[in-house]
């Protein structure tokens, strides 16, 4: 190397030093300001390792509003629950939410989508997830769980089968789902096309936790060479078994599925590139399904009281209905709409477990009141984020032993659903947001508890279902995956299930 070229290449580290070193400044009105020690980096290792950790430390040093430096980027958190108003139902052009999302839908899943009109999107995507369609996919999604749960005569009648929790729920709601959304071998149904089904879908599930188990190093881009040869080498293999050509030839698919298939072709988009969003969008409305599930029945099978309760509002339900649930080939909303047992559970089993990062993009230098009268400036291209799973849902203000669960907790004592939280005496509209809340609240929830709940329902009727060990413990958090949604264990829960006799 010349002289010339070493000058240059020393000049140039020392500028990129400098800059790394160039310390931002808190300005008068802004948060409390926390870059950390690291330059550039910030606090970038901490919060990758165990985000709750951390923003609980960082709340006990500068309060409930501050700012800290993650990987090059300034990000202003939000933890006090009163004020979340005021971010959840700010427009896009102040707070957008799909800044975050297309640069994570890039980074992870390698969709690229030229002339992408969010706003576009959602208003055609929201009507085939509510309604009359909702109705359909419920329907579809009742069917489909009785093809995966009790459609193979193998499995049927031949004694105790052992597994793991977290695999049995999983593997059941995503690929129940999947035939839901994305369509079955034929119709009308035959066993063959049934068995068909079944083994197409455990094959995408397969492969589909292959990617999912990489995803938060996949979204934080710290994958080891040999991870990246085997994250490329699944998303080969999903992209071909969800590509557009292969669905094509599949029946009975939902709406959802036509409704965004269309807005792909207007928008010119590639097959290839089709593919590409069609995985994504496997991983947008199944991801989260499957490990909601195991909290659940994991806290049911570790709490009788709760199970006998929520089994008791089943039968009595059972026992008021005109026709027998045997022969019913669909739950109606009104059943599924009355079991406040079962709703309080599950709300509560949420409320442990789920710990989305609510992530907004700052669009242009603005002012954020707080519920208390404070104000705090905000600036341009900063993030802002709000990490619900501390407050509200595990505040010991709000909640009296947060970390325990009380299956009953949102539940008044004449028996009708618990509304009425509070902090510093003032009552709680967002008290429990496994769902976020306003502008870009989920989409999907309704279609997600009828899901759940008919999953529940079909086992209690047909299962019995145990932990393989009384004293089996409560598995700890993968600490890596918060901010994604749904926690997932360190670890399954090995349980035996049979089919009832
Ligand atoms: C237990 C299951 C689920 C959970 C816990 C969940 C949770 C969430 C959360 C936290 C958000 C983001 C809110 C925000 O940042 O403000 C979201 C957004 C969304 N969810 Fe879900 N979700 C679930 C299932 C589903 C399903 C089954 C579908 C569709 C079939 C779905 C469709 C969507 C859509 C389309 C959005 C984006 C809304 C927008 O663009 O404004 N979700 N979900």
């Amino acid at each position: 190397m010349s002289w010339a070229a070493l000058l240059g290449l020393l000049a140039g580290l020392l500028l990129l030093l400098l800059l790394l070193s160039r310390r931002r400044v808190r300005r008068p009105g802004e948060p409390p300001l926390d870059p950390g020690s690291i330059p550039w980096l910030g606090h970038a290792l901490e919060f990758g390792r165990d985000a709750a950790s951390f923003l609980t430390r960082m709340k006990e040093k500068h309060g409930d509003v501050f700012t800290v430096l993650v990987g090059g980027r300034y990000v202003t958190v939000l933890l006090d629950p009163h004020s979340y108003d005021m971010v959840v139902w700010e427009p896009r052009t102040r707070l957008d939410f799909h800044t975050y999302a297309i640069f994570l839908m890039e980074r992870i899943f390698d969709v690229q989508l030229p002339h992408f009109n969010p706003s576009e999107e959602k208003a055609k995507m929201k009507p085939t997830l509510m309604h009359k369609d909702l109705q359909a996919l419920t329907e579809a999604m009742y069917t489909n769980l009785h093809t995966i749960l009790l459609g193979d005569p193998t499995d049927v009648g031949s004694g105790w089968h052992e597994t793991g929790l977290l695999d049995f729920a999983y593997n059941s709601l995503l690929r129940a789902g999947y035939l839901t959304l994305y369509g079955v071998e034929a119709s009308p149904r035959t066993h063959e096309s049934q068995a068909q089904d079944r083994t197409h879908s455990a094959d995408v599930f397969h492969t589909f936790r292959q990617l999912d188990l990489l995803l938060p190093k996949l979204a934080r881009g710290s994958l080891s060479v040999g991870d990246k040869d085997h994250a490329c080498s699944i998303k080969g293999r999903l992209w071909k078994l969800l590509s557009p050509a292969r669905l094509a030839t599949r029946a009975d698919q939902s709406s959802w599925l036509e409704s965004y298939l269309q807005h792909l072709e207007e928008m010119g988009v590639s097959e290839e590139m089709q593919a590409r969003a069609l995985v994504l969008q496997l991983w947008a409305t199944q991801g989260n399904m499957g490990p909601t599930a195991f909290w659940l029945l994991l806290f049911l099978l570790k709490n009788p009281e709760a199970l006998a309760a929520v089994r008791a509002e089943f039968e009595h339900i059972l026992w008021r209905s005109e026709q027998p649930l045997s022969q019913m080939t669909t739950l109606p909303q009104k059943f599924l709409d009355s079991m406040p047992v079962l709703d309080s559970a599950l709300n509560e089993s949420l409320r442990l477990t789920a710990a989305p990062f609510i992530t907004r993009e700052v669009m242009v230098d603005l002012a954020l009141p707080m519920a208390d009268g404070r104000e705090f400036s905000l600036r341009r291209g900063d993030r802002l984020l709000l990490f619900p799973f501390l407050s509200p849902q595990k505040d010991p203000e709000i909640y009296i032993e947060p970390e325990v669960f009380k299956y009953d907790r949102f539940l008044n004592p004449d028996g009708s659903e618990k509304k009425d939280f509070y902090k510093d005496g003032k009552r709680l509209k967002n008290y429990n947001m496994p769902w976020g809340a306003g502008h870009n609240q989920c989409l999907g929830r309704s279609y997600a508890v009828n899901s759940i709940k008919q999953f529940v329902i079909l086992l209690l009727m047909h299962f019995e279902l145990e932990l393989s060990s009384t004293d089996t413990e409560f598995p700890e958090f993968d600490l890596s995956r918060y901010g994604f949604g749904l926690m997932q264990p360190e670890h399954d829960v090995p349980i035996r299930y049979r089919i009832r006799q």
